[in-house]
């Protein structure tokens, strides 16, 4: 049974067909280096317990150096026999500093507790990276804000006109929710740092008098679990961020759908830049917005990966089950997935060309100013309910007309509701409209400015 870790009860070594089954190295060789690190600080915490000298220890730092370096150059390569990282990088070990000292670095840890830390840093490093990346992306929808900062756009309920509001308003709507996302990852990776698993040995935790708190802090955690069976069968951090790397898709894939819906004839809101956008093969004049239909099917798949680690996780008892090691997979694909995505699509918002003016000439259409209408006449000291009716009879009268709301005479409006004079126009235009939603969080252009200032002000404390 060369190369495994247990032979001491087998007679035989495992079959053909289970090795196949078993092996992960295919997908977890990528943690290599965490498990490096993390045998560095069981070795320190083993010479803290006197289970190594010093000489003992110094030899094994090198040894996992050198590892370090032949899996960064590409010699160390996981061999056929090889079930997973760890056994990997112990055999890698054995080689490099002997059986009788490279066998002596297991004492008090098991791959069970290993797995749960090294997963951990590693999911914290890239969870820093995305985060980072969608800064960016908020940064992008800011600076197209501040390019826009008046420019008035039809704004959409059940995608019908609604109301005008402000280009700015609406992109930074894509803006806070990517934010939040930020946040989200922020308090996560505050949640994991607090509890490193190390030390909860395979279930139990350790009899040698190991110092999982020491092992902790050598590794960047804040503290250790205070449960070694919760250290060893938790994975709710795994999924946790699977939500929130969904969250970030879906999120995202709301732009995109509205990229491809701006960029058609229909809209004619925008144009993409060449950079970001793909051709036809077989038809010469077609402009594709890939990017963002991409980001669009990503999110499918974010939502997979949460949706098939928690049917993964459903009812397994605990402590440690093998079905945990389907927790890798999944969340891998979704940080590569977003490590690929969020920057060709901060890419694409950011080289966005807006056609201001088309938007601008369809924000009054739609009687998207029957609401202005409605409330000019509450300040007028009208019921709501009644200036609802006389707007909508507005509405009406237009459409058997075939005109929009400032179209109508004073005499129109007057003989629809003798309360209607010729001060209602102050309200009919897509300016004064937008310019009388001054509440905060509203689309009046000074309001629209300083939640651009906040929104800042916010990533600048990230
Ligand atoms: N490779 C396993 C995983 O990813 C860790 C090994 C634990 N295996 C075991 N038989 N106890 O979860």
């Amino acid at each position: 049974n060369e190369g495994s870790l247990w032979g001491g009860r087998f007679a035989g070594g495992p079959s053909p067909a289970l090795e196949a089954l078993s092996r992960s190295t295919h997908f977890d060789w990528r943690l290599a280096p965490y498990d490096l690190d993390g045998s560095r600080a069981h070795a320190r915490v083993l010479r803290g317990a006197g289970l190594l000298t010093d000489s003992e220890l110094d030899g094994l730092l090198a040894g996992l150096d050198e590892l370090h370096e032949l899996f960064a150059s590409g010699e160390l390569r996981p061999r056929p026999q090889d079930e997973d990282v760890h056994g990997a990088l112990e055999g890698a070990l054995l080689e490099v500093v002997g059986p009788e000292l490279g066998g002596r670095l297991r004492a008090g840890r098991s791959r069970n507790d290993q797995i749960a830390t090294l997963f951990k840093v590693f999911l914290r490093d890239h969870a820093r990276v995305i985060a980072g990346l969608l800064l960016d992306l908020v940064e992008a929808d800011a600076d197209q804000a501040e390019r826009h900062l008046g420019a008035i756009m039809p704004g959409r309920t059940h995608l019908q006109h609604a109301q005008p509001v402000l280009l700015s308003h609406h992109l930074l709507a894509h803006a806070w929710p990517l934010l939040r996302d930020v946040a989200r990852l922020r308090d996560w990776d505050a949640r994991v740092a607090a509890e490193s698993p190390y030390g909860s040995g395979a279930l139990a935790g350790s009899s040698l008098g190991l110092d999982p708190e020491a092992v902790a802090r050598d590794l960047g955690f804040t503290g250790s679990v205070a449960n070694s069976i919760d250290g060893t069968a938790a994975r709710d951090f795994v999924a946790e961020l699977a939500f929130v790397l969904a969250m970030v898709g879906v999120d995202v894939s709301r732009q995109a759908e509205e990229v491809i819906l701006w960029a058609t004839r229909e809209f004619g809101f925008v144009t993409l830049d060449d950079g970001y956008s793909t051709g036809s093969s077989i038809m010469p004049q077609k402009k594709n917005p890939d990017v963002a239909e991409l980001a669009r099917g990503k999110a499918g798949r974010l939502v997979g990966n949460l949706a098939g680690l928690l049917a993964t996780l459903k009812a397994l008892p605990l402590a440690y089950n093998r079905d945990l090691q389907e927790d890798k997979e999944p969340v891998f694909d979704s940080v590569d997935t977003l490590e690929v995505l969020l920057p060709a699509f901060t890419g694409q918002v950011a080289t966005l060309r807006f056609h201001t003016e088309r938007m601008a000439d369809l924000a009054p259409q739609g009687f998207s100013l029957a609401t202005d209408v409605a409330e000019w006449l509450v300040r007028e000291g009208v019921p709501f309910r009644e200036a609802h009716e006389v707007s909508g009879a507005c509405v009406r009268r237009c459409e058997e007309l075939g005109v929009d709301l400032p179209d109508l005479t004073d005499d129109q409006f007057a003989e629809l509701d003798p309360r209607l004079t010729p001060g209602v126009r102050e309200v009919l235009t897509v300016e004064g409209s937008v310019a009388s939603r001054d509440s905060r969080g509203g689309t009046a252009p000074a309001r629209v400015a300083e939640q651009l200032a906040e929104l800042r002000t916010v990533v600048a404390e990230h």
